[in-house]
């Protein structure tokens, strides 16, 4: 063999990673292998190797008679429609995907390369975590992704793709990521697994329920995305980076893009006529974005707050808007979570921000009192105060008590506000209110059920309109539904060259 041929000899040693048997026991469990997932996720052709010879350098429980060129983990540099993204993609068919010194090594290298050229990471996961054998080299590995991956932060967009297991303290690097996609069935995420939990507390859990897809998509919404094979999530992981500039001092790309004018008369007929009954928001949302492109975030948690990305005449805008067709689009704790996570990272990454308001306040009770809902809306609270990129909102319906101010108030920076005829801006509803402010009066009526309905009739004339927060500024403008697109659209043109800065200061402190 001559040096060439050696070379791509030693090549396709690298590339069989821990060999056929295990490729295919991979297949048998539909999940793709590293290097197929990274073949489908970037351009054709464009895939730049690095550390395909690393090897680990661990001698314990014989591991220096087992050493696999590349160490469990694929990493390097490629375009995804021709923009460049870095990506590291763990091979289970190595030691499990487990993660030694030399495997995290790969993987900060890339890390710091991606934050000195500007572009986003992107991380396949599919790992049995930190290599046992390794010990406590294994555990610093981790830490080094870790700090990497909270410097990153805020810096250049950072995606993690959970495809098989995640699990211990390994959980930690998607979690600090800005978005995590997982396939259903085939990846699960826990801190332990259902054999610790059945030791500790007893409970029986599977490894799906704990920690699986749909269980991070509803319940703890740590997954943002999910996908039901590794080729659909992919694919989507694909479209999703087209919404996102590569780093902070980037605008997202613009696109080409239609409209189909009919949303224009559909959008009149969203809203019931009887205020009390709900509607689903995401229709409004579609009525004014251009077609398509609602590419909705968190789509299975905390359903009364619905974000995601959009774009309005091919620029990309994020969206907040309350829901009203679950817990009539209370607030909760949830729901503020779930909004102020997703501003900080439009805010971050300089997508502006459009807001749909119908919201008849906070949920009341015990259970939403005694876990915090006080620290928690105020992160909504914060993390839209703080925003400096582009604001709107469009009042639909409802915007009531505290929730009135939270849900990007022009009091609180928000750049123009617009309301629809419908919207009713007051303290609370009226029949609450006509309640309480005229209690004595209702309780002295010779009908007291007449009396009340008298003066929530006054109360409503008086707020259930947009024209009171009008006169006073509040709002900018009353639109008709129809006109909105058009009306934004040429708001946030106007606001493109919007120049805001915070106070100087080393970081704030968002109530965590
Ligand atoms: C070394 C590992 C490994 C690990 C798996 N392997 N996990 N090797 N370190 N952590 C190896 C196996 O020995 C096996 O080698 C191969 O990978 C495939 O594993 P299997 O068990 O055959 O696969 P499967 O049946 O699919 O089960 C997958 C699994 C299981 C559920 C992930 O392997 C497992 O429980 N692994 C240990 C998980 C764990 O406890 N990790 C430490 C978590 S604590 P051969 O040679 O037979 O193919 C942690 C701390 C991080 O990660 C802290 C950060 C702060």
């Amino acid at each position: 063999m001559n040096l060439n041929e050696q070379l791509i000899q030693k090549r396709k040693d690298s590339q069989l990673g821990g060999g056929q048997a295990r490729i295919d026991k991979q297949h048998k469990q539909s999940k793709l292998t590293a290097r197929e997932r990274i073949t489908l996720l970037l351009d054709e052709g464009s895939f730049q190797e690095m550390g395909m010879f690393v090897e680990h350098r661990s001698t314990s429980f014989g591991l220096d008679k087992n050493k696999i060129p590349g160490d469990g983990v694929v990493t390097g540099f490629g375009t995804i429609h021709g923009r460049l993204v870095y990506v590291f993609s763990q091979d289970f068919t190595v030691l499990g995907g487990s993660l030694s010194e030399t495997h995290a090594e790969k993987i900060c290298k890339i890390m710091d390369l991606a934050m000195k050229n500007g572009a986003p990471l992107i991380g396949l996961n599919d790992s049995g975590g930190a290599r046992i054998q390794e010990g406590v080299v294994s555990l610093a590995g981790y830490a080094d992704i870790f700090y990497r991956n909270t410097r990153a932060s805020g810096v250049i967009p950072q995606i993690s793709v959970i495809m098989g297991p995640c699990a211990g303290g390994a959980v930690y690097s998607p979690a600090l990521t800005d978005f995590v996609f997982m396939v259903e069935d085939t990846s699960y995420m826990f801190v332990t697994g259902p054999n610790v939990v059945k030791t500790v507390t007893h409970e029986e859990v599977s490894s799906e329920d704990l920690g699986g897809a749909k269980s991070h998509a509803e319940k703890s919404g740590v997954t943002h995305f999910t996908s039901s094979n590794d080729v659909s999530c992919l694919k989507e992981v694909r479209d999703f980076v087209t919404y996102l500039p590569q780093n902070f001092g980037e605008l997202a790309p613009t696109t080409s893009f239609t409209y189909n004018e009919s949303k224009k008369e559909k959008i009149d007929q969203i809203l019931p006529e009887n205020s009390s009954l709900p509607y689903d928001i995401r229709e409004v949302i579609d009525c004014v974005i251009d077609d398509h492109t609602f590419r909705e975030v968190q789509q299975e948690h905390a359903r009364n707050i619905v974000v995601g990305f959009a774009r309005l005449e091919g620029r990309t805008i994020g969206v907040v808007a309350n829901q009203p067709n679950a817990l009539a689009g209370v607030l909760d704790i949830d729901s503020s979570r779930k909004g102020a996570r997703f501003v900080r990272f439009c805010d971050s990454f300089n997508i502006p921000l459009l807001v749909f308001e119908d919201v008849p306040g906070f949920l009341p009770g015990t259970d939403q009192e005694w876990r915090g809902i006080i620290s928690h809306g105020a992160k909504l609270l914060y993390a839209f105060s703080e925003a400096t990129v582009p604001r709107v909102t469009v009042i639909t319906r409802k915007a009531y008590g505290g929730a009135f101010d939270v849900m990007n108030s022009k009091n609180i920076g928000a750049d123009l506000n617009y309301a629809w005829p419908t919207a009713e801006i007051a303290v609370m509803g009226a029949k609450g209110a006509a309640e309480i402010i005229f209690r004595k009066e209702i309780a002295e009526a010779a009908d007291a059920e007449a009396k009340w309905k008298e003066k929530e009739a006054e109360y409503a004339e008086m707020f259930a309109n947009p024209y009171k927060a009008a006169e006073r500024g509040f709002v900018d403008d009353v639109i008709l539904p129809s006109e909105t697109r058009a009306k934004l659209i040429a708001a946030f043109n106007s606001l493109e060259n919007k120049s805001e800065h915070l106070p100087n200061k080393k970081h704030g402190n968002i109530p965590l």
